[in-house]
């Protein structure tokens, strides 16, 4: 068992102890975690209180995965773009021609909420398939107030309606609609004045995040809206150098936003800014390996003690897969993360850049009881089997969610 209890946020050497107990046992009580420790221990409270028994007999156990960036709700894949992309058009060639994230906004305009809540929920389930317990979930395909609304209702029924637990973060900023061609200074104001405070008057979003970058929103144009953003009670997050080096790291410091997503272009000041901060690093792997771009200096950002997290980034564009076990995979493989690193990223960080470490992404007294085993000997295994679906249980709110084989508890 994987507890992750230990400081908050994990940062530099901390983050080599995801705190193992070789025999290990966890008991609930509802949806609070009860007691953490050796099975002996356990196995006597259990008794005293005659709970049931679940034997994962002998694999490992860990706080159930956060995933601090997708992208969630979208009206199909964009497959036609994935092969233009290997025939070798880029990424922002295809955006610059009226494609990439204005053809998932074209398309969502045209789909029904009850086919987007459909579609939305599979992908859910999936999630669940996967080990993942927490997701936090941007708008951003609507880019109109009637569009944003739809995905906003879709995301907070989908919320009431089944396990997963989702964060939602209003993202109006990802590119420029086409109503606004040519003025997308003038969109900024419209977002400022109107969405931002209806989005935040209704309680539907938590989060602000702005894509900024070439092709997307400037520094100063991120700087308005987060700060407008701000002034409603929206806690900034920001999707900063990931194309090119803009200085919205230094942005997100200056904020103090929950988080600095992507960073694959980041430059050596920038690491130190944000190591000396609390601005937890996203780090999205998966768009790097799908678009064959650079990756984010993972290991300097770690070396220099950065509060480093990890997600899917899950959209059609650039990163469509809900699997943090393949993230981990990447993580390790490519960023050279250590595998205690990377779950560490996944849990108690990715919990703390939602706001959530106080009740999610460890396992101790007191907080909520969302767990997932892995049908694996050791956790380092979870990344080492990369592409292999090795998630056995998910536990949400101590009930079964998905089980790989039928279970009771
Ligand atoms: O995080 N960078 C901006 N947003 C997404 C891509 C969205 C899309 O292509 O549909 C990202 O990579
Ligand atoms: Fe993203």
């Amino acid at each position: 068992m994987l507890t992750l209890a230990g400081p908050v946020p994990r940062r530099g050497s901390a983050l080599l102890d995801p705190g193992v107990i070789a025999d290990g046992a966890v008991l609930l009580d509802g949806e609070r975690i009860a007691a953490v420790g050796p099975r002996r221990r356990i196995e006597r409270l259990a008794r005293a209180r005659q709970a049931r028994v679940l034997d994962v007999d002998g694999r490992v156990v860990l706080p159930g995965l956060v995933d601090a960036h997708t992208h969630l709700v979208f009206p199909a894949s964009r497959v036609e773009e994935y092969e233009q992309r290997i025939e070798g058009a880029s990424y922002e060639e295809i955006a610059a021609r009226g494609g990439g994230i204005l053809s998932t906004v074209r398309r969502l305009r045209r789909t029904t909420e009850a086919a987007l809540e459909q579609q939305t929920r599979g992908w859910l389930e999936r999630f669940l398939a996967h080990g993942t317990t927490t997701l936090e979930a941007k708008t951003g395909y609507g880019l109109s107030g009637p569009a944003e609304l739809k995905i906003l209702r879709v995301l907070r029924r989908l919320a009431r309606t089944q396990p997963v637990e989702i964060v939602s973060t209003f993202l109006g900023a990802h590119v420029t609609p086409p109503e606004y061609r040519g003025r997308s200074d003038e969109y900024v104001d419209w977002l400022c004045r109107a969405m931002i405070p209806r989005v935040a008057s209704g309680r539907w979003a938590e989060f602000c995040d702005v894509f900024c970058d070439r092709g997307a929103f400037s520094v100063a144009q991120a700087r308005r809206l987060l700060m407008a953003g701000r002034a409603h009670g929206l806690t900034p997050r920001l999707h900063a150098e990931q194309f090119s080096r803009t200085g919205a790291t230094a942005l997100a410091v200056e904020l103090g936003a929950a988080s600095a997503d992507h960073l694959e272009c980041l430059q050596p000041e920038d690491v130190q800014r944000l190591a000396r901060s609390n601005v937890v690093c996203t780090l999205l792997p998966g768009a790097s390996f799908f678009l064959q771009q650079r990756f984010a200096p993972a290991r300097r950002l770690l070396d220099a003690g950065a509060v480093v997290a990890l997600a899917t980034d899950f959209n059609p564009g650039t990163s469509p897969t809900v699997s943090l076990p393949m993230i981990l995979s990447l993580a390790c493989t490519v960023l050279r993360m250590r595998p205690a690193e990377a779950i560490a990223a996944v849990t108690i960080n990715a919990a703390y850049s939602l706001r959530r470490a106080d009740r999610l992404g460890s396992l101790e007294p007191g907080k909520q009881a969302d767990l997932v085993v892995f049908d694996v000997a050791d956790y380092r295994e979870i990344p080492y089997y990369f592409g292999v679906d090795l998630c056995w249980l998910t536990i949400k709110r101590g009930r079964i969610a998905y089980a790989r084989q039928p279970h009771r508890l």
